[in-house]
């Protein structure tokens, strides 16, 4: 079966990561947008933290502006809190990803809990939804988290793929097995499907073996291997891979 192409979306974060490590300007998280957008990204993807220790305020507001201008939806990624939402609705991106934060994490490490806090999400969904924001759960690929991002009125589940590339390359099976399961029963339930978190070349081209996923998002590898080979080069790669991938899913 025929699928549109899977969109990528660039996570420009660490651009802004090893910026801070100075305190300075350089290199500016907005002109890596700029950079993955002429090298082909579908989209840019920024996570504003509670303790902005990567990507600031005032990147928010450049990058806003940068993809209204160039035709790029933005996916602003926040926990859910009240100053994340006030500031996604003085932004109005075209969509929000709900992410779970905690300040002494390195990472996203897990997806966000929405079964067993539905009344906590469905206001919040419902606020972003009602600016016109497109709303996209981060959540692990369990049944109940699925069943639950569709109650609370989410347009979108992005499926947490670190498990998944953590795991040595000949023990996937188990993992893909349940993302996919995920994917089937999100698509079934009207959610779009999303994936990110680890992915490299080649997850990112396994993944694709599901036919549900639309989009998936990439960040820490892509800004890593740019500086073997320049941001330009590692995204149409990744693009080449995800392309790959895809077709041999249409044979
Ligand atoms: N999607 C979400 C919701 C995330 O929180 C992150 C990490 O910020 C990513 C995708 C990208 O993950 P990575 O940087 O590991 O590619």
């Amino acid at each position: 079966m025929s699928r549109p192409p899977v969109r990528l979306g660039v996570n420009i974060d660490h651009v802004a990561t090893v910026r801070n490590a100075r305190g300075g300007v350089h290199p500016d998280p907005v002109r890596a947008a700029e950079e993955a957008i002429r090298a082909g990204a579908d989209g840019i993807t920024a996570h504003l933290r509670e303790d902005r220790r990567h990507i600031g305020d005032a990147d928010i507001e450049a990058l806003t502006a940068l993809c209204k201008t160039a035709g790029k939806p933005l996916n602003f990624e926040m926990a859910v809190t009240d100053e994340m939402l006030a500031i996604a609705l003085r932004h109005r991106p075209h969509a929000a990803c709900l992410v779970p934060e905690r300040r002494e994490e390195v990472t996203t490490e897990g997806g966000l809990a929405v079964a067993g806090h539905e009344a906590t999400m469905a206001p919040v969904v419902r606020a972003l939804s009602d600016a016109g924001i497109r709303v996209s759960l981060f959540i692990d690929p369990s049944a109940d988290q699925v069943e639950a991002a569709a109650a609370v009125g989410a347009q979108v589940v992005e499926f947490h793929t670190g498990r998944y590339c953590h795991l040595p390359a000949g023990e996937r099976g188990v993992e893909f097995d349940r993302l996919a399961a995920a994917c089937a029963q999100a698509d079934g339930l009207g959610l779009e499907v999303h994936a990110g978190h680890g992915l490299d070349y080649d997850t990112a081209a396994e993944v694709l073996a599901i036919p549900e996923i639309r989009e998936l998002n990439i960040g820490h590898f892509l800004i890593g291997e740019a500086v073997f080979v320049g941001l330009a080069a590692a995204i149409r790669r990744m693009r080449g891979a995800m392309e790959a991938a895809q077709a041999v899913t249409r044979e």
